[in-house]
């Protein structure tokens, strides 16, 4: 029988990638969304993708009842992935109490209704952010983790200790957190990408709508940062490279072969790369002018961070395979698509 994946957060960017890679695995996957991160036309184009429509509950994981609902009506789910909540590093300043109730919400919503339905396995998206700007470079899965630079930040390390609590406590239960660094790029088809909601903060959303003249520039947030050129240094990695990640952390749980019941994984590509390497490696991929200024840096941004992937890399037998410029033209024809440019 096929084995059945929930997957919160589904229409959203990572989740919706990640469905995709579930369904031609051959999962059967219900998706969870209240979208308001997202909109419903997602579900089509999986299924223009997949030739599989997934199921879909509209419904609020913040709340405890509608919570509960999802798991009387699926009884037999073997695995969640929990991408559900709100990302915004800016916003959360603003709205801690939003984020803290969205994000450790949920996850408590969740972990209760697992405890209560016994549903055994959850993959926790988790970031870089939890690191903060770590004293040694790479960063491993034991590098500490910091005082959180943001709420948002802190929702992810809080939920972390949560599940991490939970798994020890609760018998049978088991997680998985998977510390993203930058995802970027889009489904090859451009069918599925990031739709940011109003001026983007992500670099990649922000360069590529620049491009498509949606925003007159890019600012470029420092050049006297410690780093070969000046500019801030991230580890960029593909989403479906990360959506892929997933489907491996799943069977890793379903199938009882991971080392404890609590694990965490770095996923990135394990290579630093400048904002200005990507500025212009977008530019030449692309065949494209991007107009860009250098400005002052971002309030809140580190200068440079990178995964050590060789733990994620072994243990899952998972290896970012995308490259650069790939996932660049990527992120460029989907934008395209969406705007309707030749
Ligand atoms: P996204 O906003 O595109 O997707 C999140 C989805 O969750 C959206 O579709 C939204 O409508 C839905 N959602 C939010 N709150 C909900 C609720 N209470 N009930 C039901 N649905 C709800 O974000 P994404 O970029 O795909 O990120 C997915 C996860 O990965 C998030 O947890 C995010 O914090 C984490 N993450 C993202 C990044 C990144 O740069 N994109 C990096 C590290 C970690
Ligand atoms: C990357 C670099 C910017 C926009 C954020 C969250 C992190 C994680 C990933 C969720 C930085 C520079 C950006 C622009 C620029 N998300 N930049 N001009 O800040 O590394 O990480 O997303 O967990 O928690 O903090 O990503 O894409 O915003 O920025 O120069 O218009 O690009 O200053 O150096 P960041 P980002």
């Amino acid at each position: 029988m096929k084995k059945q994946i929930l997957v919160t957060g589904g229409t959203g960017y990572i989740g919706s990638h990640t469905v995709v890679e579930l369904l031609s695995e051959g999962f059967d996957v219900v998706i969870v969304d209240n979208l308001s991160n997202s909109d419903i036309s997602v579900l089509e184009n999986i299924e223009k993708i997949s030739g599989l429509r997934p199921v879909f509950e509209k419904l609020d994981l913040s709340d405890a009842l509608q919570t509960e609902s999802l798991f009387l009506k699926y009884p037999n789910i073997d695995a969640i992935i929990h991408f559900a909540a709100y990302k915004a590093v800016g916003e959360s300043v603003e709205k801690p109490l939003e984020y803290y109730s969205n994000n450790v919400g949920s996850l408590m919503n969740l972990l209760s209704c697992m405890n209560k339905y016994k549903v055994s396995n959850l993959v926790f998206s988790s970031s870089c952010t939890v690191y903060g700007q770590p004293e040694k470079l790479p960063v491993t899965e034991s590098t500490p983790r910091r005082e959180a630079e943001s709420p948002y930040g802190n929702t992810k390390k809080v939920c972390e200790d949560i599940l991490r609590d939970s798994v020890s406590a609760y018998a049978g239960m088991k997680g998985i957190a998977l510390r993203y660094f930058n995802p970027v790029g889009a489904h090859k088809s451009a069918l599925i990408g990031e739709l940011p909601v109003g001026i983007p903060n992500n670099l990649v959303p922000f360069i590529t709508q620049t491009a498509a003249g949606i925003r007159e520039e890019l600012k470029v947030f420092g050049n006297d940062y410690n780093t070969p050129d000046g500019s801030a240094i991230r580890d960029f990695i593909n989403v479906v490279d990360l959506a892929k990640a997933h489907v491996v952390a799943v069977d890793r749980l379903i199938n009882d072969n991971h080392k404890t019941n609590y694990e965490v994984f770095n996923l990135g590509t394990g290579n630093g790369l400048s904002v200005l390497e990507i500025v212009e490696s977008f530019q030449k991929v692309n065949n494209v002018n991007l107009n860009y200024t250098i400005v002052d840096r971002r309030e809140g941004d580190i200068e440079k961070i990178y995964a050590d992937t060789t733990y994620a890399n072994k243990e899952l037998g998972w290896k970012a395979q995308v490259a650069l410029e790939e996932t660049l033209a990527s992120a460029w024809n989907w934008e395209k698509n969406i705007r309707n440019i030749k």
